[in-house]
């Protein structure tokens, strides 16, 4: 019998809350979520749901006035959450990397790319200079960046989106990493490239045998790329599963309304609708399900408790009352 892979990363409830003048914004709130050795994980929610709150505690580099304030982040079988900052910097970059959501703000305008790649290359490896721009010069081969010897003293304004993205990448590529954080890699990208984008993503992660988190509002992103899928909502995941799972039998009423509002899979039902209402206020959000005041199934269990996340049949996992009896046969909204 085949093993089932092994998690790389397991979140338990996770909670991290920024402190602020105007209150205590809890923006991830009790999150679980795992992954696995191998695969991508599409992290999914609505601008402001917590998917990059999600990633910078996992990296431990919440800005203030944010803090972590429970849970556990085991990753390889040790709880990042115990460890040391000077343990911190050395899993940072060389165990697990970050591309952050824009790519702009982690290049420096006034360096050439050369001489960023092999600053962070020296950083952690001990190469000299020379090796470094071999090895630089290398990942442009690998994100596919042509005439590599020359592109690679560009400075950044001299940079596309595309390549910017590439160039992101090909940073965070530079050690190796198991794991690799993707903060919505294409979302700034035109249509043609963001596709070229996520496949070279997916051939590298391949390649490379390396985990993902590839974290986007947009579920037809997901579709093509992530092996499973969490869906997040106002700091919590609703709901985890396979991918096909999620698109062919999502049972929590937010997953099914975002797939709604997906223009391609709504246009098949023939019509695409929006989610009504706004995210909520995370410094006082709703009671129980925080989701209940725009489902349209919401009854007073909702109001009265917080769903905890069940599995509902194997590796599919609902924060939903009501899921038992929407499986298969989940009554169409008005
Ligand atoms: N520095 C901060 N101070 C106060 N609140 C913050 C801070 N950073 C994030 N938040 C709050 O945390 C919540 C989650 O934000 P986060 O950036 O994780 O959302 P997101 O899902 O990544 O959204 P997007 O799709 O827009 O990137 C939001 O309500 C946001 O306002
Ligand atoms: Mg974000």
């Amino acid at each position: 019998m085949l093993m089932a892979p092994k998690e790389i990363l397991k979140i338990e409830n996770l909670t991290t809350h920024f402190y602020t003048w105007a209150g205590v914004v809890k923006a991830v709130d009790g999150v679980s979520l795992e992954v696995k050795e191998g695969e991508t994980l599409g992290l999914v929610g609505e601008s402001g749901s917590g998917k990059s709150v999600t990633a910078l505690s996992i990296l431990r580099i919440v800005p203030r006035p944010g803090r972590i304030i429970d849970g556990k982040i085991i990753y390889k079988g040790e709880n990042l959450l115990e460890k040391t900052e000077s343990e911190m910097e050395k899993i940072r970059g060389k165990e697990i990397a970050y591309i952050f959501q824009d790519p702009a703000t982690s290049l420096n305008p006034v360096f050439s790319v050369a001489d960023q790649l092999i600053e962070v290359i020296r950083r952690h490896q001990n190469v000299t200079k020379e090796e470094a721009l071999e090895k630089a010069i290398e990942l442009f081969r690998l994100v596919e960046i042509a005439d590599p010897e020359i592109k690679i003293w560009s400075y950044p304004h001299q940079l596309s989106g595309g390549m910017k993205q590439r160039m992101a990448i090909a940073r965070a590529l530079s050690c190796q990493p198991s794991l690799l954080l993707a903060d919505e890699p294409t979302t700034n990208l035109d249509v043609t490239i963001q596709a070229q984008i996520l496949e070279l993503m997916k051939n590298l992660k391949k390649k490379l045998g390396m985990s993902m988190i590839l974290i986007t509002h947009d579920m037809g992103v997901v579709a093509g790329v992530a092996d499973r899928i969490s869906v997040m909502y106002a700091g919590r995941i609703c709901e985890s599963a396979g991918t096909k799972t999620i698109f062919y039998n999502p049972l929590h009423p937010y997953t099914r309304a975002l797939l709604e509002a997906v223009p391609n899979i709504a246009m098949k039902r023939e019509k695409l609708k929006i989610i009504p209402g706004a995210i909520p206020n995370l410094v006082s959000p709703p009671s129980g399900c925080r989701f209940h005041p725009r489902c349209d199934f919401a009854g007073p269990a909702c109001v009265s408790a917080v769903p905890p996340l069940v599995e509902i049949e194997p590796e599919h996992y609902v924060a939903c009352v009501r899921a038992k009896e929407f499986s298969g046969k989940l009554p169409s909204r008005s």
